[in-house]
């Protein structure tokens, strides 16, 4: 049993909401603070229900600075995972001000906040569209930065804010000092193997597997393809997809990392998150019409701007480091998504 509390930002949605379960279940107590901008408290009902244990919930943004101030005292957290933010690349191409202003100027108040209260130990979820463009398509976390959209430079932006702030501490020769992992997320897809939690888009999904999953379910009626005709094997895109699941593991791997001697005289590092092999669009489709037995209607269409060939993580140093690689399956992710898109087909209600 472990009696530390984690805070959680945005722990109510897709990503936050399969850590509660990972960190009750490894004995944690677990206090989340969301908006509920993106996603509804009954993915927290759920989450109890699947564990048996009860967490915290508080409804507050994490830009209100006093609402922040006042749950850091009364719960007096060790750690904090910051899954809270706007994650529609499309979106925020609109609204670029929305996105710096939740997503950079949260994670700068939310900073304030735990500094203030001295608590220095930060899991935050980046994302692989940090990076450049590479020759190779293999990413390594030492690639150079470059992303291509405001979502993606939202996260750069406090990549960078969170590396001066731990830099910060070497030069003021701090006694407690920022002990952070940054995670690159590649493409997380798939659902609690109970089908009670999962990921529940708002209107029509921007990412691949909850298109799909409606598709086959015939609430879509049929899915894009961006193009056939890119240098791949199959002539679609091909990106590393990896189990929520597996992912959320690595944060708790992350936690164990932040309190062992790795991190003693603190620091802040990235590590990628994903599964170092990727997947076709079109092997996506097919594993989903295997598994399932369901016909997927699709259609190719013109490639979308931005789009990259081909990407893929080279996980090597969170299993090196954090002693954490994937575990699951695409067979897995395709399954966990269809049993949570069947039981729960117009999402939490
Ligand atoms: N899902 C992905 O493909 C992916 C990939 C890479 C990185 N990420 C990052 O992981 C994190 C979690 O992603 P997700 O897929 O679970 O998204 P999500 O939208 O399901 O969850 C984000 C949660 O944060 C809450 N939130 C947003 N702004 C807030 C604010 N100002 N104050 C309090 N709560 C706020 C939302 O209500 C939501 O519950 C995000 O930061 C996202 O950018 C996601």
């Amino acid at each position: 049993m472990n009696n530390k509390t984690v805070l959680v930002t945005g722990g109510a949605g897709y990503i936050g909401s399969h850590a509660c379960v990972e960190l009750l279940q490894a004995g944690f107590k677990v206090v989340v603070v969301d908006n509920l901008s993106n996603s509804k408290p009954e993915s927290l009902s759920r989450v109890q229900q699947i564990t048996g244990s009860p967490l915290t919930f508080y409804q507050a943004d994490i830009r209100n600075k006093q609402a922040l101030t006042d749950i850091f005292a009364k719960e007096s957290p060790s750690t904090v995972i910051h899954f809270a933010g706007l994650k529609a690349v499309g979106e925020s191409c609109e609204q670029p001000l929305l996105y710096y202003h939740n997503n950079v100027y949260g994670t700068l108040v939310l900073a304030e906040v735990m500094s203030n209260a001295n608590v220095k130990q930060l899991v935050f979820s980046s994302s692989a569209t940090v990076y450049g463009e590479s020759s190779s398509v293999q990413y390594t976390e030492n690639f150079p930065l470059g992303p291509i959209n405001p979502y993606g430079r939202s996260k750069a932006m406090i990549e960078d804010i969170l590396r001066d702030l731990s830099a910060a501490d070497k030069t003021n020769q701090t006694e407690y000092p920022w002990k952070i992992a940054l995670l690159r997320y590649f493409n997380p897809i798939g659902a609690h193997e109970s089908g009670m939690i999962g990921e529940d888009p708002n209107g029509i999904p921007n990412n691949l597997m909850p298109y799909v999953a409606q598709v086959a379910i015939g609430k879509l009626k049929q899915l894009p393809v961006y193009g056939d005709d890119y240098p791949t094997r199959d002539g679609t895109g091909i990106r590393d997809y990896i189990h929520v699941v597996d992912l959320v593991k690595g944060h708790i791997k992350a936690i164990e990392a932040l309190n062992s001697e790795k991190f003693e005289a603190g620091g802040c590092k990235a590590y990628n998150l994903g599964a170092g092999r990727g997947y076709s669009v079109l092997e996506i489709i097919n594993a989903f019409e295997r598994v399932t037995g369901r016909k997927i209607n699709y259609k190719i269409s013109p490639r979308r701007a931005g789009d990259l060939a081909e990407c893929f993580a080279n996980p090597d140093l969170a299993l090196k480091e954090l002693n954490w690689k994937v575990e699951k399956n695409l067979d897995d992710m395709v399954a966990d998504t269809w049993n949570w898109q069947t039981k729960n087909p117009q999402g939490y209600i």
